[in-house]
């Protein structure tokens, strides 16, 4: 949801801005813009679309005016204001000497746009952004915080309501650039003689790996020397360090065509790196517990809150851990959560999931269960992100950098955390035995080697998309934990293929869906393992053979050696013999490869589906 970057250092700020962008534009691409210092000047170009169409604007205009070291810029997600030129950021004050780059929303934004066109001020955008460049603007020009860019942010920050992370840049001041953050992420990265600030530290991770999280609610200046931070009266206010535990080679495609298809083969990697140091001395640990074993013991129900397909990821939870605690678990969008008045209390565990930990959904449903007392473990795949920092306990997934927007590596880890959540809640309230819990943990221990042996049929899938790839719409069914697997194949299909898909509870077919069987309709079921479900499988085999019979061409995810299936499959795509509740971990994977070569075949961006972003901080 909008990348931000800025920079101070020694090298031309222009290149360092663009690369930059290049690797936030996961996070938005309705436009981008970039404003450099420069000799005494502010120049500044931006241009609805892809990062590639500023590129070639810079190209057309010149880039005579860019050559300084100091600048900043945006890739955007348009909340206010339709993605066309003039509503790309940087936005800029009437006196044309400073412009802002904002990601969030400004909520109070239509009182302070009458304020400014009530004072004269004409404004030339539809944004909300272009409010705090005027406001900014004349903080700086005249009055208490005339000539001091700093303070004149933070009086104007404490004037916003939402969410909102800003980038402020003016002619007057070639040697700082100002920041401020509440609620949208920040990040500060340290280099020799040079300093940047980002969204997200892969912006700057070719450079340096030594960053700075900053907390709510406050104000850095950048400068070549390093950084200061106050909060927003101006106050010195702390900030949490660290080193970033990935290169730039992570953040990068490595031969692929699409940075998801190098996502899809490096789950293998994600499992075992989200999977590694939680068990040890015969024990699950999760990375930041602040809650007692007896605070866990108390809990009497849990509720798992995420969005898309981390919320997918929050359903196969469910079966797990009520089947390893006993405990009710209801699982909800976030968007939802907290606007039923859901019964929560001190003994209510709230589980949640975010790979960037920052989607104001989430967010919200976070805020709202700890406001009533409930605990919160978040499940995370972003160090530092503001969820983990709202939350009681912490597991993180080490998917390492997801850039494209459709998640692949971060859900599998997300399940793969999610099922160590269940077995750390078993173990605390003694519903598994030690050795059971060490039974499971080694289970989940095997799955990456399943996930590579299903990765080994990656051309065998692609071809089937290619042949997909004409089709009007496609079903996807599933029982027990392949219900959520076939909810994830369908939303994986929409995103990319733009096709209509749709999952559905095999067993509720004949209460609805089977009217939409037609000759010829690809329908990929996700069938339970024979020897572990049997009842269940046999079930799906009647379903299947119910949609076969009016005419519908059946896709089996199945696990090697189902002979059972095999009359009623018109494509088989087998996966490995794994335990039925970590079934998810490779019968999703197929449905992955799937989608993404479904979208490629029919022409479009797999990285960047059209209206999606990466993280969605507003609700
Ligand atoms: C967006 C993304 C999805 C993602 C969802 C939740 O909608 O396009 O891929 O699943 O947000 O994101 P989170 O960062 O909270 O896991």
């Amino acid at each position: 949801m909008c990348g931000i970057v800025g920079y101070v250092g020694h090298r031309p700020a222009l290149d360092v801005v663009l690369d930059g962008l290049r690797r936030l534009e996961y996070r938005g691409y309705d436009s981008a813009g970039v404003a450099v210092l420069d000799g005494g000047g502010l120049a500044v170009e931006r241009k609805a679309g892809r990062l590639a169409n500023l590129e070639a604007r810079l190209d057309e205009v010149g880039r005579d005016g860019f050559a300084g070291t100091s600048g900043m810029g945006h890739t955007r997600w348009a909340t206010h204001g339709a993605p066309i030129d003039r509503n790309s950021h940087p936005h800029r004050d009437t006196a044309e000497r400073l412009a802002v780059v904002h990601n969030g929303i400004i909520e109070n934004f239509a009182a302070l746009r009458a304020e400014l066109e009530a004072a004269g001020v004409e404004l030339t955008s539809d944004t909300d952004t272009e409010t705090v460049a005027h406001l900014v603007g004349q903080a700086y020009a005249a009055g208490e915080t005339a000539g001091d860019l700093p303070a004149s942010l933070r009086a104007v920050c404490r004037r916003l309501e939402g969410a909102f992370t800003l980038v402020v840049t003016h002619a007057d001041e070639p040697d700082q650039v100002v920041a401020a953050r509440r609620s949208s992420p920040l990040v500060v990265g340290l280099g020799e003689g040079e300093t940047f600030v980002a969204s997200d530290v892969s912006a700057f991770i070719e450079h340096t790996r030594e960053a700075v999280e900053l907390g709510q609610d406050q104000v850095v200046v950048i400068t070549r020397e390093g950084y200061t931070v106050t909060d927003f009266d101006g106050e010195p206010a702390e900030v949490k360090p660290f080193t970033v535990d990935w290169d730039l080679s992570a953040a990068e495609k490595g031969g692929h065509e699409y940075f998801m298809l190098k996502e899809i083969e490096e789950q293998p990697t994600a499992l075992a790196d989200t999977l590694r140091g939680h068990f040890a001395d015969g024990r699950i640990t999760l990375d930041e517990q602040r809650l007692s074993d007896q605070e866990l013991r108390d809990i009497d129900k849990v509720f798992v809150v995420a969005c898309g397909s981390a919320y997918h990821s929050g359903l196969v939870a469910k079966y797990a851990i009520e089947h390893w605690t006993r405990l009710p678990v209801e699982v909800e969008l976030a968007s939802e959560f907290r606007y039923r008045d859901p019964v929560l209390d001190r003994a209510t565990l709230v589980v949640a999931i975010s790979q960037s930990g920052e989607t104001a959904d989430t967010l919200e449903a976070v805020r709202h269960a700890r406001g009533q007392k409930a605990r919160v473990l978040a499940v995370c795949n972003t160090n530092g992100a503001q969820i983990p920092r709202e939350s009681d306990a912490v597991l993180y997934t080490h998917a390492g950098p997801e850039i494209g927007v459709a998640s692949t590596k971060a859900f599998l880890a997300q399940v793969a955390a999610n099922y160590l959540v269940g077995l750390a809640l078993a173990q605390a309230r003694g519903t598994k035995y030690p050795d059971e819990v060490a039974r499971e943990f080694h289970a989940l221990a095997a799955m990456p080697d399943a996930v590579r042996t299903v990765l080994e049929r990656t051309e065998q899938i692609k071809a089937l998309g290619r042949e997909l790839s004409d089709a009007k719409a496609v079903l996807f069914l599933g029982r027990h934990v392949g219900y959520p697997v076939a909810l994830e194949g369908a939303l994986k299909l929409k995103e990319l293929a733009y096709m209509h898909a749709e999952g559905f509870a095999a067993g509720e077919l004949k209460h609805g869906p089977i009217a939409l069987i037609e000759e010829g309709l690809p329908v990929v079921v996700v069938m339970p393992s024979p020897k572990g479900r049997a009842v269940l499988h046999s079930k799906l085999v009647s379903n299947i053979s119910e949609i076969q019979a009016r005419g519908a061409r059946t896709i089996v995810i199945a696990e090697e050696g189902d002979e059972t299936v095999r009359p009623f499959a018109d494509e088989l795509i087998e996966v490995p013999a794994v335990p039925t509740l970590l079934q998810p971990l490779v019968s999703t994977v197929p449905l992955q490869i799937l989608a993404a070569e479904i979208a490629r075949s029919r022409g479009y961006d797999v990285d960047k589906p059209r209206n999606l972003a990466k993280s969605v901080t507003v609700e």
